[in-house]
Formats: structure tokens, sequence, C-alpha cells
């Protein structure tokens, strides 16, 4: 039986992940853990530990209470913030992977975590990015993802910790927002149709980037972490995708749905650098042969269901 423990699970994806699990495996199967406890139906549904995972004795005292064999290491910082504060992203994304997969190897548990398009960098083929090829991020978010791919494959190769990961494009939701990407204005722009019907967006309008609905990452999560571990090549970094579009092309799909929709552009210098870094679009050939990578969702069937969704979380009628 699985149970597993989730870092930075108030976050866009944990808050969704542990939600999926719980239903999957069982409610005290699933341990749901963040730096501190904030309202939200996570810490209500099931077990709750608050954790900073730069604290590796606490780490490990939660996972022996919790007999925990699988940790899914979500705690991060993101793209647009590291680059604003990288000693923090390096604290957090590094030492902090560090010390969940030293917990691992001592309690014999399994690890997912994520890795990012942000690992690719200028030098990096653009479109239809292979799974192995030219890795020199020049980020700090990148620098850390690289080196977590790097450090999660030297777990698995010494010690036999069964680590897997994938490396997730922008991912857009409705239940929790972004937290400080450089692909968040995918999300943002739903948001700002529906309440004000117009948008200023961050990036310019020949902007590529590979994106994925929400649903989809979780089933990707959760379809490596089910994986036979005997066909898995490249475990701990998988490109996946579901889509790769630019702003015009996002704007446009909404405007089918709310005609008097506008967008206009104020270009943050920051965020485009770190964009024009990243790949338009990946090729995640090896995730669909070795673990059967089948995303559901394109722009359209996204952003009407983003629509609708958002529609009834913000009350509004339209
Ligand atoms: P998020 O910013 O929404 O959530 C991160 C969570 O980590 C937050 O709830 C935060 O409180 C928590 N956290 C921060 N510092 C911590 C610490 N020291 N100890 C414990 N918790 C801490 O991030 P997310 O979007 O859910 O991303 C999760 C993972 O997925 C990250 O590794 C991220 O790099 C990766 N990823 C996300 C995206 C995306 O578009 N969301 C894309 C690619 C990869
Ligand atoms: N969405 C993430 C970011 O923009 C990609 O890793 O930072």
């Amino acid at each position: 039986m699985k149970k597993f423990l989730i870092t930075g699970a108030l976050g866009q994806i944990g808050s969704e992940l542990a939600m999926e699990l719980r239903k999957r495996y069982g409610n005290e199967n699933v341990v749901a853990s963040d730096l501190s406890k904030r309202e939200s139906i996570v810490v209500e549904s099931g077990p709750f530990e608050v954790l900073d995972i730069t604290d590796s004795d606490k780490l490990d005292e939660i996972v022996k209470k919790h007999e925990i064999n699988w940790i899914i290491n979500l705690a991060a910082i993101l793209s647009a913030v590291g680059e604003k504060n990288p000693s923090l992203a390096w604290e957090i994304n590094m030492n902090g992977l560090f010390n969940v997969l030293e917990v691992a190897r001592e309690n014999n548990c399994a690890v997912f975590t994520p890795s990012s398009i942000a690992a690719f960098g200028p030098n990096t083929p653009k479109d239809d990015t292979p799974q192995d090829t030219i890795q020199r991020p020049n980020t700090m978010y990148g620098v850390t993802k690289v080196s977590g791919e790097l450090l999660c494959d030297y777990y698995y190769e010494k010690f036999g910790v069964d680590t897997r990961g994938v490396r997730f494009p922008g991912l857009i939701s409705y239940s929790t927002l972004p937290g400080g990407g450089t692909t968040d204005y995918a999300v943002h722009i739903y948001y700002e149709a529906l309440k004000k019907g117009k948008f200023t967006c961050p990036l310019d309008e020949d902007t590529y980037m590979d994106m994925m609905y929400m649903p989809d990452a979780i089933n990707a999560i959760i379809d490596l972490i089910e994986a036979d571990a005997s066909k898995l090549k490249h475990r701990n970094a998988f490109n996946v995708t579901a889509m790769s579009f630019n702003p015009e092309m996002i704007a446009n799909e909404i405007k089918k749905h709310i005609s008097e929709f506008t967008m206009d552009y104020d270009v943050n210098n920051d965020l485009q650098k770190i964009a024009n870094s990243w790949p338009n679009s990946l090729d995640d050939s090896a995730a669909k042969k070795e673990w059967d990578w089948n995303p559901k969702y394109d722009l359209e069937a996204m952003t009407k269901d983003m629509l609708d969704k958002l529609k009834e979380k913000l009350n509004i009628e339209k």
C-alpha cells in the first residue's frame, strides 16, 4: 500500500494532487504538508503537517510518524520569484530536494519531483525540443531544475532510490493561483477576461511556450508513479506537453466565448528574457513510449472548461 507525503501541498499543483490522491488511495494515506496551515480543503480533508523542507529533522520525523513510502516533493520557488531571489531558490529547490532524497534513502521511500521546461536554455533546440539535448539554462530556477534532475538520477544510480519526474510546461488551473512563474499569464488571462473583459499581457505576441491543463498534469504524476519501473529509461526528467501557443492564440480562443474580450501588451523585460530562453514546443515521445503519456486537453477543450469552472468559482454569469 502506498503512503504519500506531499511537500508544498497547498500550492498550484499540490492542492489538486492531494485531493485526487486522497480520492484514489484513501484520505489517511495522503499526508499533505506546507510551510504553514492555510485555509484549504486539503488541510480539512486528511492528515496535514507544517513542514519547511529545509528542516531535514522534521521531514524525517514526519516520514517515520506516518510510515511514508512515497514523497512527492512540490515545495519550490518558481522562475520569476527565483530570479528576484536566487539564493532562496537555491536553498529551497536544491537543499530542500537534497533533504528529501536523503530522508527517502534512509527510510526506503520513493520520490517524485517535477522538473520544468526551465531546465532548458537559450542554446537548446527551440522547436520539438528533444528528450535528450543541450541543457544550459540561464535562470537560477532552471539551474536548480537541471541540477535536481541530475541529483535524482544520482540517488537512483548510487543508492537505488526509486526517483521519478517529469519536465512540466506551464500549468493552467482554476483551483489555486500559480506561485510566481513566467507562464502565469496563461492563467491570469482567464480570470481577467471574465472579471474585466480585458487583459494586459506581460509577454510579447510571438512568445510560444508549452502548456498543460491541470487534470492532465495530475494524471501525468499518478501515471508515472504507477508505471512499471522496468520500462522507465528517462526516469527523472520526461518531457511532457499538451499544447504550445502564444498569447494571441489563447486570446483568440477566449474571444470565441467572450466576444468583447480585448488584449493589449505591456512587456515585462525580466519575464520576456526568461520566456525567450525556454523551448517553443517539446517532443514528449519518450513519455508516450515508456509510460503511455496521453494528454486529453488541447487549447480549445481547456479554454471551454477553464471558463465554465471559473464562472462558477467567481460567481459570474455570462
Ligand atoms: P507553487 O508555488 O504553487 O507551490 C509551492 C508550494 O511550496 C507553496 O504552497 C509554498 O508555500 C511551498 N513552499 C515554499 N517554500 C517551502 C519550504 N521551504 N518548505 C515547504 N514548502 C514550501 O508551485 P507549484 O506550481 O505547485 O509547483 C510545484 C512544483 O512543480 C515545483 O517544483 C515547480 O517547479 C514544478 N513546476 C510547476 C509548474 C507550474 O506551471 N505550476 C511548471 C513546471 C514545474
Ligand atoms: N510555470 C513554471 C514557471 O513559469 C514553469 O516551470 O516558472
